[in-house]
């Protein structure tokens, strides 16, 4: 009955007010709703007391009046506090912001939580003073930052999308053995460790094991970790990442190409398709824009013609900068200066076979080079590694010979060569990689949850 004052209409409504999530909910007059949530920010102004309430799915602004602002539990409120609140969600005053144009007009609440105060404040622990080491030691602390937690619902949201756009595309996933006993990327980033009477690695890459799964299964993915000891600090390895992996059967280098042209393209569209995580790409990286197709091809010979040109020059350990010349692997620095200037997604092709994987087939036109790529990226530099994989017993056989690696711990690799051999080739992505472009990130590590990389095994 409206015409009864407000208090004595709510007793006697016995109905059970709706649980929202901070995000969902109309600004119906007249209809209550029950918040949970945490304290992100709050203020006072005059007798009224403003709260911006955080739970992951969306931020909501509550507003006490009156006597509920006077209470010792809103006078001594902390930032972080759990609360249970009740009221009528109204849209703001006309030239009055608050998260969706509305506010919550709070008539009961409850602290559920009460967060320290004092010097045990949040706010003092983690603040725009702090330390970087002692931030990254306060993770789980930062990981309730706005920026932190955008970057990990994209993570989510763009996890998801490559599962399904894989589904689009009739790949199974599967999950091979983070425990191995084979190299795949090289013996130098190896992790050991004792494993019952033997020493077994933690993977490099899942690619050796996806490749036993097309004669059955048909193409595959999955999204694993990879672990790799870099023994360097850049902004871009990590000891432990997540890996997109996929592998394809019966293809040509340019089928390779195609799919993961369009993989990368839809995953985007896909990504973008929700409202809320278009936003908060869009929040963390303003100018952000869908890459244009076809990604630009390049091959690892233009791209060493072109260093030249633009007296990018080669700066190794010990030695004087000079020109680059075919056969040297273009480090992270010289990739990352031409893609920024390019200012678009390469696809870089056709390395020499000497600094790439054993596994990689020589271009039938060009033997000096591999059927190999990599996709840079303006800003990271490479996010993707994929080749053809040699499918011939003996050149594999030969290959393993060439690089000093004993084949007898890939008798299930090789043996695929035996049984009904095709030509196949596949890819890794890394995600934090590709956060990282995507949400404008310098680093990898703050596209992790908890990073791993050289020097931090915590929290
Ligand atoms: O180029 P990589 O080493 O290729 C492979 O591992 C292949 N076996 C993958 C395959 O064909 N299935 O690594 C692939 C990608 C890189 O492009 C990079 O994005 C990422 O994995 N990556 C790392 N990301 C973070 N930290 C590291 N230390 C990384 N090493 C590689």
């Amino acid at each position: 009955d409206k015409s009864l004052p407000k208090a004595i209409r709510i007793k006697l409504d016995n109905t059970d007010p709706e649980t929202i999530k901070l995000g969902d909910g109309k600004d119906v007059k007249g209809t209550r709703v029950r918040i949970f949530g945490r304290v992100h920010r709050e203020r006072r102004q005059k007798e009224n007391m403003f709260i911006t309430l955080r739970d992951g799915y969306g931020f909501m602004q509550v507003i006490l009046t009156g006597q509920l602002a006077k209470t010792y539990d809103a006078l001594t409120l902390t930032r972080e506090s759990s609360m249970e609140i009740l009221g009528e969600l109204r849209a703001v005053p006309e030239g009055a912001h608050a998260p969706n144009g509305r506010e919550l007009h709070a008539d009961y609440y409850k602290i559920v939580g009460k967060a320290a105060g004092g010097d045990d404040a949040i706010t003092n622990r983690v603040s725009k003073d702090t330390d970087h080491a002692t931030l990254l030691d306060l993770r789980h602390l930062t990981l309730r930052g706005e920026t932190a937690s955008k970057v990990m619902i994209v993570r989510d949201a763009v996890e998801f999308a490559f599962n399904s756009v894989y589904k689009e595309l009739r790949m199974r996933k599967v999950s091979p053995p983070a425990l191995v006993q084979t190299q795949v990327e090289g013996g130098a980033t190896l992790f050991g460790l004792p494993y019952y009477n033997e020493t077994a690695y933690l993977t490099q890459s899942s690619q050796l094991y996806l490749e036993t799964c097309l004669p059955s299964m048909g193409d595959v993915f999955c999204i694993e970790k990879s672990f790799r000891a870099e023994k360097s600090l850049t902004r871009r390895h990590l000891a432990e990442y997540a890996h997109v992996e996929a592998e394809l059967d019966f293809i040509t280098f340019d089928d390779l190409l195609e799919h993961l042209e369009h993989v990368m393209c839809r995953v985007l569209e896909v990504t973008l398709s929700d409202p809320t995580t278009k936003q908060y790409i869009l929040d963390l990286h303003p100018e952000f824009k869908m890459p244009e197709r076809p990604f630009l091809r390049m091959r690892y010979s233009e791209a060493i013609d072109w260093l030249v040109e633009h007296n990018i020059d080669i700066e190794e350990e010990g030695e004087a900068p000079r020109p680059h010349k075919f056969g040297d692997d273009i480090a992270e620095a010289a990739e990352r200066k031409m893609t920024d200037i390019i200012n678009r997604p390469i696809f870089l092709t056709h390395f020499p076979a000497e600094i790439k994987a054993f596994y990689m087939p020589k271009d039938k036109d060009d033997p000096r080079v591999t059927e190999s790529v990599d996709c840079l990226m303006p800003g990271v530099g490479e996010i993707v590694g994929g080749s053809m994989r040699m499918w011939d017993y003996d050149e594999l056989m030969a290959a393993f010979d060439r690089e000093k690696i004993d084949p007898a711990a890939y008798y299930w690799y090789t043996d695929q060569r035996k049984y009904g051999t095709s030509p196949h080739g596949g890819y890794g992505l890394g995600l934090e990689r590709f956060l990282a472009w995507l949400c404008k990130q310098h680093t990898v590590r703050d596209c992790c949850l908890y990073p791993r990389y050289f020097g931090r095994c915590k929290p």
